[in-house]
């Protein structure tokens, strides 16, 4: 039995997210919460011939609590995308109060819950729900990630238009560390399951690197003012939301980059420091899953120089991220 649950639900990610979810015969019971909408997505979602039983919910009536009780997996896309011209961090000002709402929420009803944070800027809403479960003592680091699948999918896709096959894009697997924005991207693409062409023209890594960091911007640009990746986002989502399902079923040996909380494994932590020659409190690496979630967080391995350059670039615009996301809850009055 597992009980899924889609915060943001009636939006442009949580509704093909939903149906992602719907669609996965793991998933018994799925809950579906939004300030609006969200009694019309489940009714028709819930004439799908799969499991899950659906249910939609607003705030009204306590809906958020109703929605979480007795949830196993949270999946949180709520709040508002970007527009051309903005970044990540304009979402802040926004997204900071709905997931501090909605940390709140999971605290009361569903503390050992698995909680996926989509919503952006990842790299600080993330340490904004671990400051709130702190708060309320019921912060678990193994527990809590930030979906940064959207990197790695887009690498696989990149590399494998770079290969000239699209269909090998499926089984091309590159870490992507660090976080979720701009130069916090880092794809290690020495690391690539599918090497690059031997002799790539610099010129050329270098534009691949770029699209992966800022592919992001491609859709927003596109979408012209209608949002950011929705489709795109749904997949990647439901596809880290299916691999932690099956690690908490028990399956064994699941790798996925997340953004986590280093206390979530000391020993890997303190691995990654070192590469990375200062502490940070979250980071995107290669996580091992397990039943109680996070059981071990990968180094970065072997870089090279240009490796080693985009995450000197990284780290203190990702300290920066880390340390806005925190203020907003301990500075809070
Ligand atoms: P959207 O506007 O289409 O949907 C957001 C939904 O959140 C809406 O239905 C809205 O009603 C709902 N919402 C707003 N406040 C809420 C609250 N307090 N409680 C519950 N629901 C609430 O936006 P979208 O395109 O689905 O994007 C959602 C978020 O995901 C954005 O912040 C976006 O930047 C982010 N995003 C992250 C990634 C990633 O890789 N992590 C990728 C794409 C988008
Ligand atoms: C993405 O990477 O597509 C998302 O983070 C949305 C955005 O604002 O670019």
């Amino acid at each position: 039995m597992v009980k899924a649950v889609v915060l943001g639900a009636a939006g442009g990610i949580g509704q093909p997210l939903a149906l992602l979810l719907k669609s996965n015969p793991l998933i018994t019971e799925l809950a579906l919460y939004d300030i609006v909408n969200t009694p019309g997505v489940a009714a028709d979602l819930a004439h799908i011939a799969t499991p899950a039983k659906v249910q939609g919910f607003l705030p009204a009536d306590d809906g958020l609590t109703k929605t979480l009780t007795g949830a196993d997996v949270v999946v949180i896309p709520a709040g508002v995308p970007r527009k051309p011209g903005m970044t990540r961090d304009d979402l802040f000002k926004i997204n900071a109060g709905i997931v501090r709402d909605l940390a709140n929420g999971i605290a009361k009803s569903c503390p050992n819950a698995f909680v996926l944070v989509i919503s952006n800027p990842v790299n600080s809403t993330v340490p904004i729900v671990a400051e709130v479960l702190k708060k309320q003592g019921v912060f678990n680091p193994k527990r809590l990630f930030g979906v940064t699948t959207l990197d790695v999918v887009r690498a696989s896709t990149f590399v494998s238009e770079i290969l000239g096959d699209l269909s090998l894009s499926k089984d091309i697997v590159v870490p992507v560390v660090g976080g979720h924005s701009g130069v916090t991207i880092v794809p290690l693409l020495s690391q690539s399951s599918h090497p690059l062409p031997a002799g790539i023209a610099q010129a050329d890594y270098d534009t691949l690197v770029n699209r992966i960091q800022f592919g992001g911007d491609e859709v927003v640009k596109a979408k012209n003012g209608g949002g950011s990746a929705t489709l795109s986002m749904a997949y990647a989502g439901a596809e880290f939301a299916f691999k932690v399902i099956r690690a908490l079923k028990g399956e064994k040996g699941i790798i996925a980059p997340s953004y986590v909380s280093l206390e979530a494994d000391a020993e890997g932590a303190a691995a990654l420091t070192k590469e990375l020659g200062q502490e940070l409190a979250y980071f995107s690496s290669n996580i091992e899953l397990g039943v109680d979630g996070v059981a071990k967080i990968s180094p970065l391995g072997a870089l090279t120089d240009a490796e080693k350059t985009l995450i000197q670039a990284a780290v203190p615009e990702l300290a920066k991220n880390i340390q806005t996301g925190v203020n907003f809850i301990t500075e809070a009055r």
